[in-house]
């Protein structure tokens, strides 16, 4: 497959190096400087690229959105037209301070990307342990029990293929259901979050999301 990183941080840099080792071609954009991309595509190997938000979007099967909340309208806007695109939106909306969800209850990040771009396919996946947890995915694929990575969406064939790329960065995907359950999981999200950070205990967290999954 194509994959667009639209936002190349710590999700977007991980996900998109796996990406491409994993045989997918892999366009990187939008960070605040285009060695940091070049550097990303060259750590992805022959099957990645350095490109701007548009190139990437353009070329695209399917787009993985990593940035901040805050940055939604800038990525949106150089982004252009998402038409018929499969999203793939990992970004938990909170506010510039990063001490709470700007949406959720009764709506969640990932609707208002459905709303605000209807044409584009929708999917959430998130509720995800911190991707320092990413690091060692390939050393440990080998295993045969796998962390599940908890996925939703309203879209059979987007979700079809979204499994396929949870696959390949070595998690089990677990299908939670329509688009409205994220909701629901992004402030579980925060609360997995929270206890990677402050808890200090990487492998109990992981244990946890696994038991979650099932
Ligand atoms: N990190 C995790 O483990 C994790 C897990 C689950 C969900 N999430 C969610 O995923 C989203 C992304 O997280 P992240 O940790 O990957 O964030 P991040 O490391 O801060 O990445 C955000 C990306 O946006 C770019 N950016 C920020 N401001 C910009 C600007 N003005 N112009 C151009 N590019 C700009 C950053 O550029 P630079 O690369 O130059 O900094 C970076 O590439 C967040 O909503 C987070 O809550 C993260």
């Amino acid at each position: 497959m194509r994959i667009g990183i639209l936002g190349s941080g710590l999700m977007g840099g991980k996900l998109g190096i796996i990406f491409a080792r994993a045989g997918h071609e892999v366009i990187f954009s939008y960070a605040r400087s285009y060695q940091k991309l070049e550097r990303l595509a060259k750590e992805g190997k022959r099957r990645a690229r350095a490109g701007t938000p548009q190139e990437a979007v353009q070329s695209a099967d399917a787009l993985l959105l990593a940035i901040h909340w805050s940055r939604l309208d800038d990525v949106l806007k150089q982004a252009g037209d998402l038409s018929g695109k499969v999203l793939i939106t990992c970004s938990l909306p909170m506010n510039a301070e990063n001490t709470e969800l700007v949406v959720a209850h009764t709506s969640s990040g990932a609707e208002e990307l459905a709303k605000r771009i209807p044409k584009a396919r929708v999917v959430s996946a998130f509720g995800t342990v911190p991707s320092e947890v990413l690091f060692g995915v390939f050393e440990t694929k080998h295993k045969t029990s796998r962390s599940s990575l908890v996925y939703c969406g309203d879209d059979a064939r987007s979700k079809e293929l979204v499994a396929g790329l949870i696959r390949d960065t070595g998690f089990e995907p677990v299908d939670a259901g329509p688009l409205q359950i994220a909701r629901y999981l992004e402030p579980f999200a925060l609360l997995v979050a929270q206890l990677a950070y402050e808890g200090g205990n990487g492998p109990e967290l992981a244990y946890r999301f696994e038991w979650f999954g099932k």
